[in-house]
């Protein structure tokens, strides 16, 4: 079951959370995957936790350069000679409140968010032509902030925005004859960086609660009262790069505890 034996992912966002979790999915798979991280102390964290494996690479990528897809593009094909999965991971939180927000503060998350994903997925479908009837398979992580409201108004946006640029980009590969699967990942609250982080800004003066009281909070929002591991997104993420998942295209795969159930 989801084998990836012989198949090339590109991870991006891999230094950390679900991004490093993503990684080590793939490699257990069988797959061969170039990790890419706009923080360069990613490749260091990303050798510690998989050990030496000529099965992974790494390269400083920003998703919101276009010229840095480029560049990890073709360093997927120099080192690994084609590709298959790509994930777009890579994604920020920051703290956002509609009276504070400046116009900058949006574009950052957006720009990240959402440009880079589109940008990966550009970079994706022009690789994966050249796998012919192979084709290909683009995951894009969103979140269930893509499905509902309740985070901040930037981020909401921008994973609202994956969800149907993955329906738009799935339905126009699968029109135009290209074999290559696009689906979204819809995590609820997942016990990473990126949330810690966002739990450390809570103000109690502003918003009215204490970092402790937001953290039970949301935690008490998911039916299975906990928060989610990052091995649990990467096993769903596994699923749709695999064959498995063949005939899944334009779907939203929701990983969250049973928090939009209720
Ligand atoms: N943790 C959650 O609760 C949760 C829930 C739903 C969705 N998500 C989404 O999952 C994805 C991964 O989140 P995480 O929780 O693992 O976050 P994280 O903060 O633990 O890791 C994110 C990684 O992305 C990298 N990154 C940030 N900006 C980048 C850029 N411009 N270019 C390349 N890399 C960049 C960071 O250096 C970091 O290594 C994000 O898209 C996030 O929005 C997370």
């Amino acid at each position: 079951m989801n084998r990836l034996d012989a198949k090339v992912a590109l991870v991006t966002g891999a230094g950390a959370g679900i991004g490093l979790a993503t990684v080590r999915a793939l490699l257990e798979a069988g797959a061969r995957v170039l990790a890419t991280d706009k923080d360069p102390n990613a490749e260091a964290v990303l050798h510690a936790a998989m050990g030496a494996t000529a099965d992974l690479d790494f390269v400083v990528h920003d998703v919101t350069s276009p010229a840095d897809w480029s560049a990890a593009i073709e360093r997927c094909n120099a080192r690994f000679e084609r590709l298959d999965i790509l994930v777009n991971n890579a994604g920020i939180a920051v703290r956002e409140r509609l009276d504070e927000m400046d116009l900058a503060t949006w574009r950052k998350v957006l720009d990240v968010n959402l440009d880079g994903v589109f940008l990966g997925v550009q970079a994706a479908v022009a690789a994966m032509r050249l796998n012919g009837s192979a084709g290909g398979s683009i995951i894009n992580v969103s979140s269930i902030m893509g499905l509902v409201g309740g985070a901040g108004p930037a981020y909401n946006a921008s994973k609202g925005g994956v969800r149907l640029l993955t329906k738009s980009v799935a339905a126009w590969c699968a029109r135009e004859g290209l074999p290559i699967r696009v689906n979204s990942v819809h995590p609820g609250y997942i016990r990473t960086n990126l949330i810690e982080n966002a739990f450390s800004q809570v103000d109690p003066i502003t918003d009215g609660y204490t970092p402790e009281e937001i953290r039970e909070t949301i935690r008490a929002l998911h039916p299975m009262g906990r928060f989610g591991e990052p091995e649990e997104v990467a096993r769903g993420i596994l699923f749709l790069a695999s064959d498995d998942a063949s005939f899944m295209t334009g779907s939203e795969l929701v990983i969250d505890g049973g928090y939009t159930a209720v």
